[in-house]
């Protein structure tokens, strides 16, 4: 094939706030699939706040993207040439397809069922909605009439926390920057109050609006926000640790939290989870995450960019707040 393929590779390793000149657009050619591959045109890339991480030369749960390698990220597209048996021309996939037009794939490629939107699968029907599902659920362990409070609120991940919360009889708070989010939060997702931490006081809102204490903390941001978080948890609450991506871009290692020790005097639980160790578990998540998607009982959101010279500047976004919803680029 004499096409070209165009690909954003590692440029240098980011020191602070990411960049995109941390990233450089290279052009190669299309590749050839083997026996056992297929060949993939990307149409739709997806964007996660832990890319950050993942650009790093420290330890992660993922190696680092090495200097001048395509940027990790999942993708969906389209299928256009096969040596792989069971998938055929035109099947749309969904994988690590990383930030290029074209990518070979394996085995390993998720097949998106026929009518299945690839923006859905990318996000509540996919890695998304698998982290909400489990991270929630058996980290969580929400039991009917808790107060579950969740930071990121608005994102991706935790608008689909907060709705499976509800949908399992909790009461549910969500934090989130800004009165537009928190509005989508109380009217479309149908959480029972939104904190707006930009504008308002995030202690004084817990205070009154959890007075009985936290029973599942889920946190998405860390900082300042899981602190607020911690100080008021209840008796043999849960704290989740699904991410912390106010420290993302610190240039400095951020201290730890200062009301830990709360966890003792409450006999409570923090954990970390990564999705990962959930995949081989992924068809329960969206056994039960699909028809919620179906009958409108979980209201999802992406937030589109276009063009793929613009997939640095799309991973920007999430670190500013700028998306609502899931980000994605349409190549
Ligand atoms: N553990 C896992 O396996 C796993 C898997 C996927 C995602 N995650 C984590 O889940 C979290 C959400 O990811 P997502 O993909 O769903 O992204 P997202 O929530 O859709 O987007 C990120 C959001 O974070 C908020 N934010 C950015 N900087 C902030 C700051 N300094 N303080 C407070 N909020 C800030 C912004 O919302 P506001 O406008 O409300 O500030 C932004 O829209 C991230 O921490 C991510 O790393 C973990």
């Amino acid at each position: 094939m004499s096409e070209q393929n165009r690909q954003w590779v590692l440029a240098k390793r980011p020191v602070g706030m990411v960049e995109e000149g941390d990233f450089e657009l290279v052009t190669t050619p299309v590749p050839t699939p083997a026996e056992g591959q297929i060949l993939v045109r990307n149409r739709v890339l997806a964007f996660e706040p832990a890319m950050r991480g993942w650009i790093d030369d420290k330890p992660n749960y993922m190696p680092p993207v090495p200097i001048g390698g395509v940027m990790r990220g999942m993708s969906a597209g389209e299928v256009i040439a096969s040596n792989l048996s069971g998938v055929e021309v035109g099947d749309v996939v969904t994988g690590m397809g990383g930030w290029q037009e074209y990518v070979l794939g394996d085995a390993g490629m998720r097949k998106v069922p026929t009518g299945v939107d690839p923006k859905l699968a990318l996000s509540v029907l996919g890695m998304t909605g698998i982290t909400a599902y489990f991270g929630l659920l058996e980290i969580g362990q929400p039991v009917e009439g808790n107060t579950v409070v969740i930071s990121g609120a608005a994102g991706a991940t935790g608008s689909v926390v907060g709705q499976i919360a509800k949908l399992k009889g909790c009461r549910v708070v969500g934090i989130a920057g800004g009165a537009e989010k928190c509005g989508w939060l109380t009217d479309e997702a149908h959480f029972d109050a939104a904190i707006d931490y930009k504008s308002e006081d995030v202690g004084e809102r817990l205070d009154a609006l959890c007075p009985a204490g936290i029973d599942v903390f889920f946190d998405n941001v860390g900082g300042p926000i899981l602190d607020e978080g911690l100080a008021r948890i209840a008796r043999g609450a849960r704290v989740v640790i699904c991410g912390s991506i106010s420290g993302y871009n610190a240039e400095q290692q951020q201290p730890g939290p200062r009301n830990y020790y709360n966890i003792v005097q409450k006999r409570a639980r923090m954990q970390g989870f990564v999705v990962l160790d959930f995949l081989g578990r992924a068809a329960e998540a969206i056994a039960e995450l699909a028809p919620w998607v179906a009958d409108g009982s979980i209201a999802w959101k992406s937030d589109v960019q276009h063009g793929f010279e613009n997939a640095p500047k799309t991973l920007l976004r999430l670190y500013s707040g700028a998306n609502f919803g899931k980000q994605l680029l349409e190549i």
